[in-house]
């Protein structure tokens, strides 16, 4: 029974070669960041505050003028084609379907227009990696506009690719060079390899240098996360010059930075730490949100990933002064046990989860979610 994210998670296993498993499991060196997201937010405990009315429940949101149904929606995953044939494009209307926002990654397989018209009505946000070309960046900004995308995401956490032991030791890079420890893999994933064979080799085809080409060298680079390390603050105007929707940053941790973002007048940010993919040795977001909470004092939205594996997660993080929270593996383990279906089962279990948590906590409306329902673990 599919009762839990887990659930899908053990079943994403089983259904993916090793390779692909680990490529969304894995996280940089000791990977103890993604268990201390994990367990910092399961150590969090909610005192609930009895006999409220909670006969009348509202879950929705309202951000950059539209409506969630609940606080939760997908954070970019790259290379989500390499899990399923038409991945970004299932996680889309997936999300559309549930009324909450996903955003596409910069190393999605499926153009961006493609994967807008495919959910329309849905709330889509793009995912932003400035690569050393600026021009790349530049032609995806004007096509996401043109494309109505409803915020632009600047991911800032990656400006050299976290070493993941687990890639390296898969030999997972571009071009794909199967041996033979992959090869065994494929075999005993015959419905994956099938798929794929199908299908073809998924590659980043909103990448372009220029002169509309993908190219390899690009697409490699991509992967391997060879980034424009020269990006500082004052490059935010840059993007201000191309893009006038809501601009978010993505990937902070350090009050300082949060108040610095403000002042470079963005819009939103997301408290990240790339589900520990980039530096193992950072605080949970979770430990690190409350300090960005007071460095901001609600002067814009305040978003955050990293862990989030039930309903209750996203309580917390809402108590704790979070606008929403974004999920990242579990929907993809969603995607892998059982395509948009698995996608929108998993958004079901969390708005669920999440309605249910705010009634026992007496709860019927997001705001009614404060600080004082959440006791730290002693
Ligand atoms: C990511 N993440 C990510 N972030 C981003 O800004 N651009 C990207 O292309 C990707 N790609 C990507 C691939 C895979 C396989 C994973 C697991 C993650 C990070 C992602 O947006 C988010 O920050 C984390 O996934 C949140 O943590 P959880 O929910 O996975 O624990």
């Amino acid at each position: 029974m599919m009762l839990r994210t887990a659930d899908f998670r053990t079943r994403a296993r089983s259904r993916l070669p090793r390779f692909v498993f680990d490529y969304v499991d894995g996280a940089a060196e000791d990977e103890q960041c993604i268990v201390r997201n994990e367990t910092d937010l399961r150590s969090l405990h909610l005192l609930p505050t009895c006999l409220r009315d909670t006969t009348e429940q509202d879950m929705s949101i309202e951000v950059f003028g539209q409506r969630w149904a609940a606080p939760v929606g997908i954070a970019p995953v790259g290379f989500a084609g390499l899990v399923r044939p038409g991945g970004d494009a299932m996680l889309a209307r997936a999300a559309a379907s549930a009324g909450v926002p996903f955003v596409l990654s910069t190393a999605s397989n499926e153009r961006l227009e493609l994967v807008r018209s495919g959910a329309a009505g849905g709330m889509q946000w793009l995912q932003l990696y400035v690569m050393s070309d600026r021009a790349i960046a530049e032609q995806m900004v004007r096509r996401a506009k043109s494309a109505g995308y409803g915020a632009l995401v600047l991911t800032v956490d990656v400006p050299v690719s976290g070493m993941r032991e687990r890639d390296l030791r898969n030999g997972f890079k571009l071009p794909f060079r199967p041996g033979v420890r992959t090869l065994a893999d494929l075999v005993t994933h015959p419905a994956w390899s099938l798929s794929m064979a199908f299908a073809g080799s998924p590659g980043f085809v909103n990448l372009s240098d220029g002169t509309g080409k993908t190219s390899p060298q690009l697409q490699a680079a991509l992967l391997a996360r060879t980034m424009d390390r020269s990006l500082t603050w004052e490059s935010l105007k840059w993007l201000r010059g191309l893009w006038d929707g809501p601009l978010l940053v993505k990937g902070l941790l350090h009050p300082d930075d949060a108040k610095r973002a403000l002042a470079h007048g963005v819009d939103g940010i997301v408290v990240s730490n790339h589900g520990g993919r980039q530096l193992d040795c950072v605080p949970s977001t979770i430990s690190a949100l409350p300090a960005i909470v007071q460095a901001l004092d609600g002067r814009v939205p305040i978003f955050i990933d990293g862990g989030f594996r039930r309903g209750s997660d996203v309580v917390k993080a809402i108590a704790l002064g979070a606008t929403a929270a974004f999920v990242g593996r579990p929907a993809i383990w969603g995607l892998a046990a059982n395509g948009e279906a698995g996608v929108a089962a998993t958004l079901r279990l969390f708005i669920d989860e999440f309605s249910r948590t705010m009634t026992l906590l007496g709860a019927s409306r997001v705001s009614d979610v404060q600080p004082h329902h959440v006791q730290k673990n002693v």
